[in-house]
């Protein structure tokens, strides 16, 4: 038996914000963000919708098109670097909204690999017996990082002013991560079936002794207070990032990992018929596409329309991927991530 995605769905938040409306608040262009990054437009979720609740958009969704009731969902894995509360996580909020009954739900993060390590999860819930049908869901809602004191309300039009020279200049203070995220929700019904398709090899790593290059030093239960104005005020409340080298691990990393998945399973790279990478930046992927020497039509992206969305960009890409019929039934695929732990995979799947 493997694990076979039957449905997929996705949470679009309601604002679109332009490259042009970033550089209206901060030191930046469009020139500038899609030249380094590919990155044209992102998502933000509007003022008080949090993950669960573009977690739930995007399972209902999934739900529905695996031909399923809510009730059918035997256990939840939300991955999520941005929960509504620290606790308790989204897994019991998702469960209520959606009203799955009592079934257990697990929250996870490994940030950019999240939605990597719950296809492992579920993977091994559906091998053992444990659990049929397994709803796998990544959320971000990664706004309530922006600094929204200093004139952010303008880029959504909640707010039309000209912002002060002070607070562009505090706005630019952290355009290096600001311009890469956006918000956004995927998710992925995934259940046990006979027959070629579905689920592995997968292989996961994870190397603590690059935890510091990705991080948020603040908001820690190792400082008393853990949240503090000094805290937020020095601009540690926002992740903190060593970009160039998340870059050059990425694009080592993703291509090697995408190798080890191809010798287990006796699939060569190039046979391999799309590779779903993690969007974070379109020259990561491009990188990765030529270390695995493969054409461009075989890696897609997203990015320039979601930016960065974190656990959510993988489940969001293979939707749109399914949607617009680049993924056809017999194909070869490998979804694989790199982010902040550092976490990394991939993860080889047959339709
Ligand atoms: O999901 C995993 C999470 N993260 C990633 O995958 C990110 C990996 N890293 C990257 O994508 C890239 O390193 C970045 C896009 C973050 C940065 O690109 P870069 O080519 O490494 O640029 P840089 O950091 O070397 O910055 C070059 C210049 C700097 O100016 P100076 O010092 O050369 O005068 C920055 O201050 O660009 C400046 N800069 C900006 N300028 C306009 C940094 N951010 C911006 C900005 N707009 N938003």
């Amino acid at each position: 038996m493997r694990s076979v995605i039957t449905g997929t769905g996705i949470g679009v938040p309601p604002h679109v914000v332009t490259n042009e409306a970033l550089s209206r608040i901060m030191d930046t262009s469009d020139e500038w963000i899609r030249v380094r990054s590919g990155i044209q437009e992102r998502h933000y979720a509007a003022p008080g919708q949090g993950s669960t609740d573009l977690g739930a958009l995007a399972a209902r969704q999934a739900i529905a098109d695996a031909g399923l009731l809510p009730g059918d969902v035997d256990a939840v894995i939300f991955a999520t670097m941005t929960p509504d509360h620290v606790l308790p996580g989204n897994g019991p909020l998702l469960q209520v909204a959606l009203g799955l009954g009592d079934i257990p739900t697990f929250d996870i993060r490994q940030q950019c690999s999240g939605f990597l390590y719950g296809l492992e999860l579920a993977d091994l819930f559906i091998q053992s017996g444990r659990y049929r049908r397994v709803l796998l869901v990544g959320a971000e809602v990664h706004t309530p990082f922006m600094p929204w004191h200093l004139g952010w309300d303008t880029v959504i039009g909640l707010e039309v002013r000209e912002i002060t020279e002070a607070e562009r200049m505090e706005n630019t203070a952290s355009r290096d991560r600001t311009v890469l995220f956006g918000d956004g929700a995927g998710a992925v019904v995934i259940e046990g079936r006979d027959g070629a398709a579905g689920l592995g090899p997968i292989r996961l790593h994870t190397d603590g002794g690059g935890a510091g290059v990705l991080t948020m030093p603040g908001a820690s239960f190792k400082r008393r207070p853990f949240v503090s104005h000094a805290q937020i005020e020095a601009g540690e409340t926002l992740p903190v990032m060593s970009g160039k080298e998340v870059f050059r691990s990425a694009v080592t990393l993703m291509p090697q990992v995408v190798r080890e998945v191809c010798a287990l399973s006796g699939v060569p790279v190039e046979a391999l018929d799309l590779v779903l990478v993690h969007q974070a930046n379109l020259r990561i992927i491009e990188g990765v596409q030529k270390a695995l020497g493969l054409p461009p039509e075989k890696v897609p992206h997203n990015v320039e329309r979601w930016g960065n969305t974190t656990a959510a960009t993988l489940p969001i890409l293979f939707h749109e991927c399914r949607q617009n019929g680049l993924v056809q039934p017999g194909m070869t695929l490998v979804f694989t991530a790199l982010g902040s732990g550092l976490h990394w995979g991939a993860a080889l799947y047959r339709t």
